[in-house]
């Protein structure tokens, strides 16, 4: 089964200039692209959110890594491999929790090592491959998503797992865009979420560019939109899953799935299985990014809080695999997660 869905935004590009990135910073007021021609320049822009949301940070840095083999191979075809691991460092240290990241840097890094000769062509194909998996994957996980939804009903979504974040329709959004079109969804709270607004400037935008009704609510509305009855459905994205189905996301995920346990409202995660780290057994060991502080005492670079003031300001936080009721990968459903069911998931 193959159902039309819309499909018209890409936030990363590749072209023979460079990496093209739409400038998620600037959203929605102005659609910027910019290009970077080298992997420093990539490592800056995953770290500074021009690129962000977790398989397009994964997709991002394999074209670093392709930027990097152009430049180290020009500069000596005979040491480029040995000069590239600085390359691969930068881009490893761009950001701790999406672990897509590492994931790609890794299929890259094994790409690599058998290549003599001029590299570029070799991983620009993997790279490329890498980004069209991800298109793949979020059509399918749409599909299997969406399945799982009676519906008609509302649901509410966190940050943006859209087509911003990943290479195709979205993981989280993919399920909705897939529910939308076939009747199961009729419409969309999204968290502003705070501080960096992803659901106001990026998830609300998303979903009115394809003509899906979407209400942006605080943080704070979640536990009364719930009470209320107005959703059957939390629909999230993630940057990591432990092999116990632990699932680290946008901070503030973990308060909405101990509001819809107790509501009796049902949690679900979408996400590719290069977001799956069967090396950390449980939640505990996600690294956890923590961000600047200016990033919550300021909104638009004006200060909104007491000078003397400080803030606390992680950017993810962990839900424990009891509180979701399904994963939802391209290689199937998980319900009730637990360490038998993701290993079998993953092998299968
Ligand atoms: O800090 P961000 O914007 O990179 O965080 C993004 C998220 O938390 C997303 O929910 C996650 O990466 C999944 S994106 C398909």
């Amino acid at each position: 089964m193959s159902m039309e869905l819309p499909d018209t935004i890409r936030a990363v590009e590749w072209s023979d200039e460079g990496l093209k990135l739409l400038d998620q910073r600037l959203l929605p007021r102005l659609e910027q692209w910019i290009v970077l021609k080298d992997a420093l320049g990539v490592a800056q822009a995953i770290r500074d959110m021009v690129v962000r949301g977790a398989p397009a940070i994964g997709i991002s840095a394999a074209y670093g890594v392709v930027l990097a083999a152009r430049d180290r191979y020009a500069e000596s075809s005979a040491h480029w491999k040995n000069a590239i691991e600085e390359d691969f460092r930068a881009l490893a240290e761009s950001r701790p929790t999406a672990v897509n990241l590492f994931w790609a840097l890794d299929r890259m890094k094994a790409r690599l090592t058998g290549i003599e000769g001029d590299p570029v062509a070799e991983l620009l194909a993997e790279a490329k491959l890498i980004h069209d998996e991800d298109v793949a994957a979020n059509r399918h996980m749409g599909e299997l998503g969406a399945a799982l939804i009676d519906g008609p009903c509302a649901v509410l979504t966190h940050c943006n797992a859209g087509a911003l974040a990943t290479g195709g329709i979205g993981t989280a959004l993919g399920v909705i865009r897939a529910g939308f079109a076939t009747g199961k969804i009729n419409h969309v709270f999204a968290d502003e979420t705070r501080p960096w607004l992803q659901g106001a400037r990026l998830t609300a935008w998303e979903l009115v560019e394809d003509n899906i009704p979407v209400t942006l609510q605080t943080e704070g509305a979640a536990a009364t939109l719930m009470k209320q009855g107005k959703i059957e459905w939390v629909i999230v994205g993630s940057d990591r899953i432990a092999a116990n189905g632990d699932v680290a996301n946008k901070i503030g995920t973990y308060s909405l799935a101990v509001l819809a346990r107790y509501h009796g409202v049902k949690f679900m995660v979408v996400a590719p299985t290069s977001t799956v780290d069967m090396a950390i057994a449980c939640g505990d060991d996600i690294p956890i990014e923590q961000r600047a502080e200016e990033e919550v005492l300021t909104l638009e670079g004006k200060r909104i809080a007491p000078e003397a003031a400080h803030a606390w300001n992680p950017s993810f936080d962990v839900t424990p695999a009891d509180l979701v009721d399904a994963i939802v990968t391209e290689k199937g459903v998980v319900k009730s997660p637990d360490a038998v069911k993701m290993k079998a998931m993953m092998n299968g």
